[in-house]
């Protein structure tokens, strides 16, 4: 694999990508080829963030690669709890371990670490921006349950203005051909602008809906996804998204006999449990696979490891992201980087555009 870091699927050319998808796919066959590939190295996770599967995932497929962990998912209970910064942090922890997963719920911050770190950073998630991981989880799923990664049409229902899982699976999913993307959502959590565009300059064929029971007949694949309670201004706001799209037993009978339902978990009211004795639902395999195509990232990224510290970075701007979730708002001596479009500067870290 030639990159050092996974910040985002993008970022990694499409055959490392199937390579780490196909290793996936050996590793499930024959777990116990590789118990000790990973021996004698560190995986360092830090969870500044709560998370169930993804933490735990990750530590299962380093242990079950003979490789060993450290890190927190409680940061009170670090430094950072002291005010440390996450450069210091990361600088600190990247002398201990050989790779180091991130989970922050700044946009940008897997971005950022990777700036000062002298081993591979993997993004388990930066805020609501992405999840490339999950992706990976997703993409290895729908390979093995749909047999292929083109030519589904693929509904995203729930939170898609704050579902990072559902950014970067469309991200990578556009990339292969013939894939539709049905959008179902209440217009407050539409997806974010720069998806869109994402969208259009690959050419996908997208719509938007905002009714389940009218878009599912269409639909290879339902990804269904909860409302992010923990990304909304007040309660108020969130309570009034709760709730409004609920995948159950009577809507399941008008879709297709062969339609896969993906859910990155946590579920909280979107899927009724009537529908998980469903053959058509897939979330709870999900888990399983994602643990086998992390077990093929750290495999990959551990192969083509070199330790020293990044490049620095030189094209720097004047000015200041104007995203309130922006990791360079809380880590000021970030330097500002940003694409430029003809109309736009586009925040490197997390992809907030603003008009020049
Ligand atoms: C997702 C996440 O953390 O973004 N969960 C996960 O990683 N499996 C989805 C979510 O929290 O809703």
């Amino acid at each position: 694999m030639n990159a050092r870091n996974l910040i985002d699927l993008d970022h990694i050319s499409q055959n490392d990508l199937e390579e780490v998808i196909r290793l996936a796919g050996i590793i499930k066959e024959n777990p116990s080829y590789y118990i000790d590939d990973c021996h004698g190295n560190i995986m360092a996770t830090l969870f500044y963030e709560p998370s169930t599967r993804t933490q735990m995932s990750f530590q299962t497929a380093m242990l079950r690669l003979g490789g060993k962990l450290i890190g927190f998912d409680n940061p009170s209970n670090s430094s950072v709890s002291k005010g440390e910064s996450l450069k210091d942090t990361i600088r600190v922890v990247s002398n201990y371990a050989d790779i180091i997963v991130i989970r922050n719920s700044f946009e940008g911050s897997a971005l950022a670490a990777s700036m000062y770190s002298r081993c591979p950073i993997i993004n388990a998630g930066d805020g609501g921006h992405l999840h490339p991981t999950q992706t990976l989880t997703d993409l290895v799923t729908l390979s093995y349950e749909k047999g292929r990664l083109d030519h589904l049409t693929i509904g995203l229902c729930g939170d898609n203005k704050n579902g990072r899982t559902v950014h970067s699976l469309i991200k990578a999913l556009s990339k292969y051909e013939g894939n539709r993307f049905v959008m179902i959502s209440t217009p407050e959590l539409k997806v974010p602008d720069y998806i869109i565009e994402h969208l259009k300059e690959k050419g996908s064929e997208f719509s938007f809906a905002d009714n389940l029971e009218d878009a599912i007949s269409s639909l290879d694949v339902l990804y269904m996804t909860r409302i992010q309670r923990e990304r909304f201004a007040s309660q108020k706001e969130y309570e009034a998204q709760k709730g409004v799209f609920v995948l159950d037993e009577k809507k399941i009978k008008l879709a297709k006999p062969d339609l896969r339902i993906l859910h990155p978990l946590p579920r909280v009211d979107e899927i009724t449990v009537g529908v998980d004795d469903d053959p058509r639902a897939k979330y709870f395999e999900q888990t399983e696979y994602g643990m086998f195509a992390r077990m093929a990232l750290i495999i990959k990224m551990l192969e083509n490891r070199n330790s020293r510290l990044p490049d620095k970075v030189c094209d720097t701007h004047d000015c200041k992201c104007t995203n309130l979730r922006c990791i360079t708002q809380t880590e000021e001596y970030l330097p500002a980087i940003f694409k430029q479009t003809d109309e736009y500067l586009v925040c490197k870290y997390c992809e907030h555009a603003m008009k020049k």
